[in-house]
């Protein structure tokens, strides 16, 4: 293994362990994960590969075929600010969570195949292969929840970003042939079967960059605490609710006037997403992919006029693939603010329309944007030495 050779020039010996976690395409639930809604993601086939072995001592010393080498103290993971807090983050989690000497002195090898800044999910494919990694090294014996939970914590927690469950759950927790239906409530997880639905998913990569820590993200997310907060106020929800999940379309109108018109729009994206999550698990179950497909670009146009995280490259992206008569239907995935449109096609149009939406976007953008065609892949697991 090639691999293999590399971890060898790295560090002078084989690797003990190697283990992979793919990235993912949220089919929709798109920012509604923070308040403890629905998500509907498919793990894909690009993932991040983690070659490991146990080292004497207490450092940690990490290559990664893309950024470089960096090491830290296992009794003392402290953020810098770089990729390396990913790595850093899951042992300080680890530590926390199973007392120090959780994780020692360990020689890790990193390589990814999920496109950066893409809004595929790169951070917590990174997050949870290493989660794997220790757990295999260091025989910690955690479930694949549980390392999803603490890829989850270590992102949230030590590296800072406020993000939710979907990512490291879709990346620990996924299934080939299947989309997971995640209530991001309690953390339950139920696959949903897409083996058989002739939709292939295209990716295109809008050339905009995201980078979530830097974005508008936390923005987004005090916006929608502020909208919970009001609507828990003036009695739109329990008293015991605790997200925007408890509040019904509803109370929408009664919200309306007691916060600013962007607070209201927020939250409007957030009751009316998650009508389409369980809207979109009906479709499928029923085997209706034009429904499905209407589903995702009410979606698109909920995240560009509500929520407000969409930009021109992402609409036009999805104009065109809604243009096509063998696109179902189109949306951005991920956080947004620029990185990847989801397009749901036919199977035997796949190549067409991948052609059809590179010509449309080169012609009025000057840039040929690079489409991938994914396909649905097991989560992160242990692969041969
Ligand atoms: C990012 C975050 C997720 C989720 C999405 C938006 O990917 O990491 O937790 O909030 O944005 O749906």
């Amino acid at each position: 293994m090639q691999r293999d050779s590399d971890f060898r020039q790295a560090f002078g010996r084989s690797p003990t362990h190697a283990v992979r976690a793919p990235g993912r395409v949220n089919w929709i639930g798109e920012h509604t994960d923070y308040e403890e809604g629905l998500v509907l993601p498919c793990a894909v086939d690009r993932d991040t590969t983690v070659l490991a072995g146990q080292a004497p001592g207490h450092r940690v010393r990490v290559v990664s075929a893309a950024f470089g080498k960096a090491e830290f103290d296992a009794r003392t993971p402290t953020p810098k600010g770089g990729w390396i807090d990913y790595v850093q983050g899951v042992a300080d989690t680890l530590g926390r969570r199973l007392g120090p000497g959780a994780v020692a002195g360990a020689d890790l090898w990193i390589e990814s195949r999920v496109p950066p800044e893409a809004g595929l999910s790169s951070s917590a494919a990174l997050g949870v292969a290493v989660a794997f990694a220790f757990d295999r090294v260091f025989g910690l014996g955690l479930s694949p929840r549980e390392l999803a939970e603490v890829a989850h914590e270590s992102e949230s927690r030590f590296v800072g970003v406020g993000c939710g469950i979907l990512d490291p759950f879709a990346s620990a927790l996924g299934q080939p042939d299947h989309v997971l239906r995640i209530d991001c409530r309690d953390a339950g997880v139920t696959p949903i079967a897409i083996g058989q639905t002739p939709v292939a998913m295209l990716v295109a990569h809008s050339g905009v960059p995201r980078r979530l820590a830097e974005g508008g993200y936390q923005e987004r997310v005090s916006e929608c605490r502020a909208a919970f907060e009001a609507a828990r106020a003036v009695g739109l929800v329990r008293p015991d609710a605790t997200a925007l999940r408890d509040l019904a379309a509803g109370g929408l109108a009664e919200l309306a006037g007691r916060v600013s018109d962007p607070v209201f729009r927020r939250a409007r994206h957030v009751v009316s997403e998650n009508a389409r999550v369980e809207a979109v698990c009906t479709a499928l179950a029923e085997g209706d992919l034009a429904r499905v497909g209407q589903l995702l670009s009410a979606g698109q146009a909920s995240l560009r006029d509500d929520f407000e995280v969409s930009v021109p490259e992402l609409d036009l992206l999805c104009q065109l693939g809604d243009e096509h008569e063998a696109v179902y239907g189109s949306r951005l995935t991920g956080a947004g603010w620029g990185g990847c449109t989801l397009h749901l096609v036919r199977p035997d149009e796949a190549e067409a329309v991948t052609a059809w939406i590179s010509e449309g976007f080169a012609q009025r953008q000057g840039l040929r944007p690079e489409v991938f065609h994914l396909r649905s892949a097991p989560g992160a697991g242990d692969v041969l030495v």
